[in-house]
């Protein structure tokens, strides 16, 4: 019985070493290693595709995400609204501008951020909301939209896990303030290393994010404020430009893994993530809630299925954010969640005989 692995980038590499390998090296044949033509031609493309006006490559996503805050503003004294079943890079945009992060609950049948409680957490210092489209599934977009405009402060749309997902039949980054994009190498639309993106349709703001993110610089040598080092390089540009032709077709495949799942999988002791009529998911994870997750993994280690726990301690709870005095019970649905939830194997290079067995395995599976 061989083993299953959770995600495995290298059979992707193998179908597509050719393609990989002449975009490497175009770059270096050009020489355009840092920003330059290949990371322009990306953000074009890119822009295009998610059906934004304007975007800037980025060095990675958590940069998209603090250069998008610092550029609309966010600053110490701010509090930002993030939810608490996420990433914790979801929240350094916040931190980063020395803004205070305020987490909020997750429902507990999407596992999104639970619109209904939003209100409630915002004070005067309130300034943004971080909305995540988390494993692939868009959140509630117009529910959280209403409430942002109604107290008037920005709403911003982490995107690192949903490129192509749509809401409501459009793509996500640029349905309100600002998107941010990770590249990393395991997302749906993957780098070789670290890349990112920010959309938006204020030109306005990308413009001054590309400045932020080249030594706050708008004329070379110039600098106009304090500024980072943070632009897309051209070789992941030109991977990436190379690999999104083939994005439509890889979230295709994921759909279909996902619906073998979920007409396959009958077990009662596996919950899978709900699907609200808005949410096209590109299905970047397939996270499932088992009642005793440790006997669920023992027995997948025991079947040679891979799996992974996105995430294992919710945002409230983590060291890092001690400080801010949360305490267990404060946020119940993500404390539940993380203690509880696993994703099965879910990339575009599985195959049917292996979905099949996870499948088989799962609804095998009886409580020790
Ligand atoms: C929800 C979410 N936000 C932000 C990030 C940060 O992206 P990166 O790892 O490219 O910095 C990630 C990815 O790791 C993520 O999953």
């Amino acid at each position: 019985m061989s083993y299953i692995e959770f995600m495995d980038l290298r059979r992707q590499y193998q179908t597509h070493k050719e393609g990989i390998q002449k975009a490497l090296s175009k770059v270096c044949e050009d020489a355009a290693f840092s920003g330059g033509k290949y990371a322009e031609q990306f953000e074009k493309e890119f822009a295009a595709y998610q059906g934004a006006r304007f975007a800037t490559g980025v060095s990675n996503g958590t940069d998209a995400l603090h250069l998008a805050m610092r550029a609309l503003g966010i600053t110490a004294g701010d509090e930002v609204i993030v939810p608490a079943n996420t990433f914790i890079a979801s929240a350094w945009g916040a931190v980063y501008t020395n803004a205070k992060p305020v987490f909020v609950d997750c429902a507990n049948d999407t596992w999104q951020i639970d619109v209904s409680l939003v209100e409630s957490a915002i004070t005067e210092k309130t300034k943004a909301v971080i909305g995540v489209h988390l494993y692939g599934q868009p959140f509630d977009v117009d529910a959280l939209k209403s409430i942002t405009d109604k107290y008037k402060l920005f709403l911003i749309e982490d995107c690192a896990q949903a490129h192509g997902a749509e809401y409501k039949g459009k793509r996500l980054g640029a349905l309100a303030d600002a998107g941010s994009f990770s590249f990393y190498p395991g997302k749906n639309l993957g780098a070789y290393g670290e890349a990112g993106m920010t959309l938006s349709n204020s030109e306005e703001l990308i413009k001054h994010i590309n400045a932020l993110k080249n030594h706050g610089s708008y004329i070379r040598y110039y600098h106009d404020e304090v500024g980072y080092n943070n632009r897309l390089d051209g070789i992941q540009a030109a991977i990436l430009s190379y690999k999104l032709q083939f994005l439509n077709a890889w979230t295709e495949r994921r759909g279909e893994i996902a619906k073998m799942y979920f007409s396959g999988i009958t077990n009662k002791h596996i919950i899978m993530q709900k699907q609200p009529g808005f949410a096209s998911s590109c299905f970047h994870l397939f996270v499932i809630e088992t009642p005793d997750r440790n006997d669920f993994t023992t027995y997948l280690n025991d079947n040679k299925i891979g799996y992974g726990i996105h995430y294992p301690v919710p945002c409230h709870l983590q060291k890092a954010f001690a400080h801010l005095g949360y305490k267990p019970g404060d946020l119940p649905v993500s404390e539940y969640h993380s203690t509880h939830c696993l994703s099965l194997p879910m990339f575009p290079e599985l195959t049917n005989e292996e979905v099949e067995r996870v499948i088989d395995v799962c609804n095998k599976y009886r409580r020790s």
